[in-house]
């Protein structure tokens, strides 16, 4: 797990992220919402030391990154991947090529070993008969695929996406998201998700955290959300009648369940934070 303690960083005199806690969790996929500008990609570039804190610290399981020097960073940032919003692929160089580049980077392997390793990720990917392409022949989808094959290639404990999916129609957007989550499950990796997609978060947010001007607002979990009484996070995602009325049903949903007064217990936004 990733835990972020009294983060706070600014730029000149404007605050950015102030006094943010939160803990990312491992084996889920920890979704970080909210509207552009609040400080998602700040705070994602604080997380892999892009970017350094104005204080406040970050533990990755447990040990503190914010106090590391430079190699030891390094220990860390092996087991990190990364997609990046564009999927960021090599244009001269073949998927295949593109997947082995971290391997070539950080790994001692034998090329046979590396190449079976590319292969294995490709066929995880579904993307086995793409090898000997160059990015300009493929789907904006597949790219997609390819950069998630090249960001665990090598076996990552924590990855980060930063809007895997601007630019994607919704069916391949859902695809994309169900590989992530997938992977995060078989792996065990803790999943840090920048989004704007609504259907991921109902669909795939394990742990979502809403962000409103560079403070945590809410955090909870895609049925909690349906419950939260928040207006700001209310007024964020259900912003359309017809989200509203989605929502609606959702609950109406979970009221029918004869549970429900079990399950409503620990659900309606009980772990809001006040505005
Ligand atoms: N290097 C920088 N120098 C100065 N200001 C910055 C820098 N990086 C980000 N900011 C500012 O920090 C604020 C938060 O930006 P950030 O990119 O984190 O927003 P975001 O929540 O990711 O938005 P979006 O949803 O549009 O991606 C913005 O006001 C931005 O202008
Ligand atoms: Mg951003």
């Amino acid at each position: 797990m990733i835990e972020l303690v009294n983060i706070k960083k600014g730029f000149g005199d404007k605050e950015i992220l102030k006094d943010v806690t939160v803990t990312m969790e491992a084996g889920k996929m920890n979704l970080i919402i909210g509207s552009s500008g609040s400080g998602k990609t700040v705070m994602m570039k604080c997380m892999v030391g892009l970017i350094e804190l104005d204080s406040g610290s970050i533990l990755y399981s447990g040990k503190d990154f914010t106090a590391m020097d430079n190699n030891q960073r390094k220990e860390i940032r092996k087991e990190i991947g990364m997609l990046f919003q564009g999927s960021a692929l090599f244009d001269s160089m073949t998927v295949e090529q593109n997947v082995m580049f971290p391997l070539d980077m950080f790994s001692n392997d034998r090329t046979r070993d590396k190449k079976k390793r590319v292969q294995e990720v490709l066929d995880r990917v579904n993307l086995k008969e793409a090898g000997k392409k160059y990015p300009a022949e493929i789907s904006g989808g597949m790219k997609k695929r390819v950069g998630i094959a090249r960001s665990i290639v090598l076996n990552p404990k924590y990855l980060f996406c930063d809007e895997p999916n601007s630019g994607l129609d919704p069916q391949t957007s859902l695809v994309i998201d169900k590989l992530i989550k997938e992977l995060t499950v078989e792996y065990n990796i803790t999943t840090v998700m920048n989004t704007h997609d609504m259907n991921t978060v109902m669909e795939s947010g394990d742990h979502i955290v809403y962000m409103f001007e560079g403070k945590k607002q809410w955090e909870g979990n895609n049925e909690e959300i349906i419950f939260s009484k928040d207006k700001r996070l209310n007024d964020f995602i259900f912003a359309s009648e017809f989200l509203q009325d989605a929502k609606e049903m959702r609950q109406l949903d979970a009221f029918k369940d004869k549970n429900w007064r079990s399950n409503l217990k620990d659900r309606p936004g009980a772990r809001e934070e006040k505005a």
